[in-house]
């Protein structure tokens, strides 16, 4: 197995934790919490090279060539999280063939694990492509706007959906200027290839793998990062 690109949206301006300073330069744990993530992605065996895509007047890329002797290339994302992934695909270096996999993962999810990365791969890639994700286990309510309870969801069937995703670099480039050219914004990697015909592969995976969305979440992740290598 050839190793694969990581495309590392980063362009988000953190809007739900709030502040000044975008929520993947926030300390975790002493450091930038973008700095956990392309670590983690970085020192995975199956990993050949990370594509960060970084917001316009970005000030705070700490510049980093090079992780774990890969390479750490970086581009300029777009105002929809779909955008700034389109963006990173198009940026990475012409080895990478239309063919070839091509793993997504959101800077904001610091906790992946690696054995979750290699299942993602080994399962994901004789299906053509896929994702982390995991069964919803909770009762899933639909909510009225006077804020009460009016049904209840059947929940079978339902899942989360986590990154890494997975796909081809030729594939999923298409699907997310499908999507765009057709006005959906897609909210992941997976919604843009079902919407182009696709069945991703669903591959459970710990449900630690958090994504920092709100101020709380980074005690959350300090807790579980090192529980979670
Ligand atoms: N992202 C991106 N480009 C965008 C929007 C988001 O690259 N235009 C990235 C974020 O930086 C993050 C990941 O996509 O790593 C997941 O997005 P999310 O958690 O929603 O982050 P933000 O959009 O920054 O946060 P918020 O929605 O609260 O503003
Ligand atoms: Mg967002």
């Amino acid at each position: 197995m050839a190793a694969l690109w990581c495309v590392v949206p980063a362009a988000g301006r953190g809007t739900r934790v709030g502040g000044d300073l975008p929520k993947q330069y926030l300390p975790l744990a002493g450091r930038p919490l973008i700095l956990h993530t392309l670590e983690r992605l970085a020192a995975h065996p199956l990993i050949a090279g990370l594509m960060v895509v970084l917001g316009g007047k970005d000030e705070h890329w700490p510049g980093i060539g090079q992780l774990a002797d890969k390479p750490v290339l970086t581009t300029l994302g777009g105002a929809e999280r779909c955008d700034s992934v389109l963006a990173g695909l198009r940026a990475l270096p012409a080895e990478v063939a239309d063919e070839a996999f091509v793993l997504v993962h959101d800077a904001a999810r610091p906790c992946v694990r690696q054995a979750d990365i290699a299942r993602l791969i080994e399962r994901a890639v004789p299906a053509g492509g896929g994702l982390l994700g995991a069964p919803l286990r909770d009762t899933l309510k639909r909510a009225g706007s006077d804020g009460r309870s009016h049904t209840t969801e059947p929940r079978d069937h339902r899942w989360r959906a986590f990154t890494p995703q997975m796909f081809r670099r030729g594939e999923l480039s298409a699907a997310l200027l499908a999507a765009a050219v057709a006005g959906v914004t897609v909210s992941d990697e997976a919604m843009a290839m079902e919407h182009a015909g696709f069945a991703p592969l669903l591959v459970e995976g710990a449900e630690d793998n958090i994504k920092v969305t709100t101020a709380a979440d980074f005690a959350l992740a300090e807790f579980l990062l090192p529980r979670t290598t």
